[in-house]
């Protein structure tokens, strides 16, 4: 086997990854994530390299954000691959702990968005949002970036960690970034692996259901119910998909609308036998 030597540094511990802060100056940007790393995480990399000094990326599978029936055992990892991945795109650290140096033997403050939290992803997945804020402002405390980089994929994430910012005053700049999709159309996301052949051409569905409301949207649809309306029949008909919601909300406030006059966030969450995907697009209407 041939190593490559890796011109970033590899940092696994919080007192390390102080050192290494404390030596930096100018804008740090931080790239939030759980490896198995595709070109949607790297998209946010590239952004980092772009506006930031120096960029970190952190790898970390957070078992805070898994509820006991889910995936963390399972969840794919490949840290030599990310690590070569990153190098390539020009990261300066990569922030790589284990558990028990994230999650100390009596750890026991977490950070939750009410109401936010609860709403779609929140209902099949209840605890899953106090695991996404307590980690990412635990990261946002040991990295203190000037920006954070987070993908659109997960709006619901990028709305309540917004909501967190502001709320606790956070020195950092929250940046959103595009989904990035296959060429098929599937956006990209780290559980595509678990998908067979059959369930990932069913879920093709899911991104052909949000062009069709963006479709009803650019010829004037402003009802929110119609556009519901349709996703959902769309994705029934669809033999393997089993829904858990089709959402069309306030982009921010996530409450469900009836019409659309400001930006408006479609989502679709389904499960392909034993994997739940989600999607999204955003709905603007001109001023
Ligand atoms: O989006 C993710 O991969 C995770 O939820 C994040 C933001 C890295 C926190 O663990």
């Amino acid at each position: 086997m041939t190593r490559i030597a890796l011109r970033l540094q590899v940092v696994r511990s919080v007192p390390d990854l102080r050192t290494w802060r404390a030596a930096r100056q100018g804008s740090v940007g931080l790239v939030p994530t759980m490896g198995y790393l595709h070109e949607g995480h790297l998209s946010l990399v590239r952004a980092a390299r772009r506006n930031d000094d120096h960029v970190v990326a952190s790898i970390f599978v957070n078992p805070a954000q898994f509820a006991p029936n889910e995936d963390f055992d399972r969840y794919p990892r490949d840290e030599a691959r990310d690590l070569a991945l990153l190098d390539e795109l020009g990261v300066d650290c990569v922030f790589a702990p284990s558990v028990e140096s994230m999650y100390i033997a009596d750890f026991s403050t977490f950070v939750v968005v009410e109401g936010l939290s609860s709403r779609l992803e929140g209902k099949s997945r209840p605890s899953h949002f106090r695991g996404v804020t307590t980690v990412v402002m635990k990261l946002l405390n040991i990295v203190q970036p000037s920006r954070a980089y987070f993908g659109q994929k997960d709006a619901q994430q990028l709305a309540i960690i917004r909501r967190m910012v502001r709320d606790l005053d956070a020195p950092v700049e929250i940046i959103g970034l595009p989904i990035i999709r296959d060429a098929d159309g599937l956006a990209l996301s780290s559980r595509n692996v678990y998908l067979t052949p059959e369930q990932r051409e069913s879920a093709l569905v899911l991104n052909r259901s949000l062009r069709v409301a963006e479709s009803m949207f650019a010829h004037d649809e402003r009802s929110a119910g119609a556009i519901r309306d349709t996703v959902t029949s769309m994705i029934s008909s669809e033999g393997l998909a089993q829904i858990d919601y089709v959402s069309v909300a306030d982009c921010e406030t996530l409450d469900e609308l009836q019409s659309i006059e400001h930006p408006a966030l479609v989502s679709v969450a389904a499960r392909f036998g034993g994997t739940r995907l989600i999607d999204n697009t955003i709905l603007t209407p001109l001023p």
